[in-house]
């Protein structure tokens, strides 16, 4: 059995914290290393038994760790993120990617120029009740979305999915609801409807189905994904490309809304 994979934590605030929880529960990674320069730090890397530093590049230098986890403010995710690559050790980069478009370009590109590999911190897709609902509507779809995140309104992942307890739960809504011509799929609940025929209508019954999954922490399974993906055994399930997709979507609402005129976002490669 190979040893644990040594993790060095940039930015040791709230979601740092929580990797280092879930860290704690893994056998196959062990933290190394906190760089951070706030107050807090220091007494972290302290009562987690680990070298602490002010600056992540002296960490990179003095430790040498075999992958970090990136958790500082959004500004800094790119720089740092490349500051890794440029010495050779993947990124578990959080969301999001980086700030702008044109600087995470820069990023896809140094992960494809170094082969380093980083893994953004997109953690729901490692949820199994994403998963599965990905495996249930996975095939070159075509469709609409309608979506808001200035509603007041029950349906939202937060509220309905249960994942964090601060958020008061509205478990029997649904935050997505998704249709297309074999079906239609409610999530969280994981209920799918359908004919009985193929070339069923309206005057058919609509048979459902309620699916299952097995609940799991995200963050937990994407912490053990990210350990097999700075050991090259896996893909990034969510890479710089995809999370770039995701920045250029929001930037091309952005436009349009201020615009008024109908924006595509930006194609981003691999
Ligand atoms: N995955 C999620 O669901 C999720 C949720 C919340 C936040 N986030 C993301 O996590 C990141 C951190 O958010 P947070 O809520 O933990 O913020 P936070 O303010 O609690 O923590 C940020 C930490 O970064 C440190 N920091 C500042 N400059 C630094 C530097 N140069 N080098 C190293 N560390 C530095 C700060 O001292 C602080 O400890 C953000 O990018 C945020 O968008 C993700």
């Amino acid at each position: 059995m190979s040893s644990p994979l040594r993790i060095a934590l940039i930015g040791a605030g709230n979601m740092g914290q929580q990797h280092y929880r879930h860290l704690q529960s893994l056998t196959e990674a062990t933290l190394c290393a906190v760089a951070d320069p706030g107050p807090q730090a220091v007494g972290l890397a302290a009562e987690w038994g680990v070298a602490y530093f002010a600056d992540h590049r002296q960490m990179l230098e003095q430790v040498k760790p075999d992958a970090v986890i990136v958790a500082n403010p959004n500004t800094l995710h790119v720089s740092t993120a490349l500051d890794c690559l440029a010495v050779g050790v993947p990124v578990l980069l959080e969301k999001p990617v980086g700030v702008h478009l044109n600087e995470v370009r820069e990023l896809v590109g140094a992960s494809k120029a170094t082969g380093v590999p980083v893994l953004v911190g997109h953690h729901r897709r490692h949820n199994p009740l994403i998963v599965r609902a990905y495996e249930l509507v996975h095939s070159g779809a075509l469709g609409s979305l309608t979506g808001s995140d200035a509603v007041a309104a029950p349906w939202s992942w937060e509220l309905d999915c249960g994942e964090n307890p601060v958020y008061p739960r509205q478990a029997d809504q649904p935050c997505y609801l998704l249709a297309g011509t074999g079906g239609a799929l409610s999530i969280p609940q994981l209920k799918r409807w359908h004919y009985a025929d193929t070339d069923g209508g309206w005057h058919q019954p609509l048979l459902t189905v309620q699916e299952n999954f097995s609940a799991d922490e995200a963050l937990r399974l994407q912490l053990q994904h990210f350990v097999r993906v700075a050991r090259r055994e896996v893909e990034p399930l969510v890479s710089v490309a995809d999370a770039a997709r995701t920045l250029a979507l929001i930037e091309a609402i952005r436009e349009a809304a201020e615009t008024g005129r109908a924006c595509a976002p930006t194609l981003i490669e691999e």
